[in-house]
């Protein structure tokens, strides 16, 4: 099977961790490199949780630290979702890899030179690493396939009823990313508020009993434990649609639209604005995704987890 070369940016983070284990658990993804970015907490402790994580799952690729803060503006943390270690929840092991002495944005920028074929992103944080890198590398942007991105809405935010979490973190960042030209397949709130995992599915993955299946099971309880509060009926996997979106895609259904990215204003700072009715005449940006079978998504959660039972993983 020819596989698509990816690179995993992300701020884990429960729905980044399991959008990770996802990943390396297909065999039609090749995972070139990790990087770290902040925003569900500083980037100290998301890289010390990408490298738990990767820890866990067994993942040995380069690994490098992302940017401390957002290209402009302040850094925003969510402990309340994540919790103070930005992956509260269960113990998971110490770190297996230490971060290359280069940053993030150079290693992406090593990879996707050294690749013999376009490189796609899968970006489950704030697009603060990917947007230095289209800054700083502008000629490397035809080596790069996609961006396959968790961010945004455009129907919703989360963090404001403007805008969602990862976009409002760094919109000058999403605003290059949005600007680019280069094909981007958004994942955000349309579609991720309907990729719930219920209590019971959790009951599937924890009866798997392999030690990462345990674990995601635990990170579901601890996500959902604070989307409960909120009325969900479930937990909302957002990050792991960013991968569905590339391994599969049947699953879903999009609109191609034109995306633009609110950087100012009093109320509307991080909002994805979508043409819908096509009255800038622009031509399409983005791949936006709206729908998901939710039943299918849970399925391809509990293979991914029971792959690591296998020899092979984790
Ligand atoms: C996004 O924000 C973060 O808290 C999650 O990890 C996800 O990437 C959802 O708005
Ligand atoms: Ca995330």
């Amino acid at each position: 099977m020819k596989q698509i070369p990816v690179i995993l940016d992300g701020d884990p983070g429960h729905d980044d961790a399991i959008a990770w284990v996802l990943a390396n658990s297909s065999p039609k993804l090749k995972i070139l490199a990790c990087t770290s970015v902040c925003g569900n907490q500083t980037i100290e402790k998301t890289t010390y949780n990408a490298l738990r994580i990767m820890a866990l799952i067994n993942l040995k690729v380069p690994f490098a630290m992302g940017r401390p803060r957002p290209l402009v503006g302040d850094p925003i943390v969510a402990p309340n979702v994540h919790g103070q270690t930005g992956l509260d929840g269960p113990k998971l092991p110490e770190p297996a890899i230490v971060p290359l002495s280069i940053g993030s944005v150079e290693l992406i920028a090593k990879i996707i030179e050294e690749s013999d074929e376009p490189v796609t992103i899968i970006s489950t944080g704030p697009l603060t690493n990917v947007g230095a890198f289209l800054l700083l590398y502008p000629h490397l942007k035809p080596r790069i396939a996609r961006i396959s991105m968790m961010g945004g809405g455009i129907s919703t935010g989360n963090w404001t009823p403007a805008a969602e979490f990862n976009i409002l973190v760094d919109p000058e960042a999403a605003d290059i990313v949005f600007r680019s030209g280069v094909p981007i397949i958004m994942s955000g709130l349309d579609v991720t508020l309907k990729a719930l995992v219920f209590p019971e599915d959790f009951e599937r993955i924890r009866t798997l009993k392999n030690p990462v299946a345990i674990v995601v099971a635990e990170w579901l309880d601890f996500f959902y434990n604070f989307h409960r509060k909120l009325g969900y009926a479930g937990a909302p996997v957002h990050d792991a649609v960013a991968v569905t979106a590339l391994i599969h895609p049947e699953i879903l259904s999009s609109k191609d639209l034109f995306v633009q990215v609110e950087t100012t204003g009093d109320y509307c700072r991080g909002m994805t604005i979508a043409d819908r009715l096509g009255v800038l005449g622009q031509r399409a940006n983005a791949k936006v995704i709206t729908g998901i079978n939710r039943k299918a998504f849970v399925d391809v959660l509990i293979k991914a987890a029971s792959n690591y039972g296998k020899d092979n993983n984790g």
